[in-house]
């Protein structure tokens, strides 16, 4: 190993930490400040947009927790059958769905998920194939609208998604493939330096959560973390980094969902 590669890894290490031997120095974070926050949500971009169904009673949920924990595996081949928008919008609800609201100058939601001073950075986006009721294209959740807009109408994104996936054709020609991006400064605005260790262990509560979800109604899905950073960035239409802009966004985890071959 040489030594600029030393120093990387030292210095990926101490994001494991939070950056805590570098942490001394450093300011205090913009809360700290009493500087504002940026919205806990992003704001609709599109007027039309697909109410997504909440009847989750009538998916034939099988399994309790023990059953469920048990079953849970990567599973990486889907049945060519599309998802229901009913199957879709319940692993939406388990991912990423909103209980309440709190806190009124800089509000914050609590969610099915927990996050780290519930700061959630994560944004959703999906590569929709084959999902009932929706066209082929690229779609944004709006968790509290608990609705999808619709955020590149495109339909040939078959080449580019499996380029930007390392090549992984089985997740980008699955029904669905749910990508995760991440607003640090939501927050970093609350944890500075330390926000990226929790942004990171967050990103891994959702994924479980949509392992189990998926598992109670006879889905699969594999996590992702193997990606082009770049290409799939490019894909959502997100700015290139680096950068320390208040708004930035970029990928951080994905996850192609389909009906389990029985
Ligand atoms: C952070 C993370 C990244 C992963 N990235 C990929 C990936 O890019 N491609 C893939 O096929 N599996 C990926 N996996 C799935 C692992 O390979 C899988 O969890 C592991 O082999 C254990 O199998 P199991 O999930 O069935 O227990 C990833 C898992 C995690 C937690």
């Amino acid at each position: 190993m040489n030594d600029k590669t030393r120093y990387e890894i030292m210095k990926n290490r101490e994001l494991l930490k939070g950056y805590h031997a570098e942490d001394a120095s450093a300011e205090e974070t913009d809360q700290q400040q009493k500087l504002p926050s940026i919205p806990c949500l992003q704001v609709k971009k599109e007027i039309n947009t697909v109410k997504l169904p909440t009847d989750y009673e009538s998916l034939p949920a099988a399994g309790n927790i023990i059953e469920l924990i048990s079953r849970r595996e990567s599973r990486r081949n889907y049945a060519d059958a599309p998802l229901s928008l009913l199957e879709l919008s319940f692993l939406l609800w388990s991912t990423q769905g909103i209980r309440r609201f709190a806190g009124h100058k800089n509000p914050v939601t609590f969610r099915n998920v927990p996050s780290a001073g519930s700061r959630h950075t994560f944004e959703t986006f999906l590569f929709v194939n084959r999902v009932e009721g929706l066209e082929k294209a690229i779609y944004h959740y709006l968790p509290e609208e608990h609705e999808l807009e619709l955020w590149d109408d495109s339909s040939d994104f078959d080449e580019e998604l499996t380029n930007a996936l390392c090549s992984q054709r089985f997740a980008a020609s699955a029904p669905v493939l749910f990508v995760w991006a991440s607003i640090p400064y939501r927050m970093e605005w609350r944890y500075g330096l330390k926000a990226a260790k929790y942004v990171l262990i967050d990103a891994g509560h959702v994924c479980e959560n949509l392992y189990l979800a998926c598992e109670s109604i006879g889905c699969g899905t594999c996590a992702i973390g193997a990606y082009d950073q770049d290409r799939m960035d490019d894909l959502l239409g997100f700015m290139p980094g680096p950068s320390s802009d208040k708004g930035y966004i970029c990928t951080v985890y994905a996850a192609p969902v389909g009906k389990k071959i029985t």
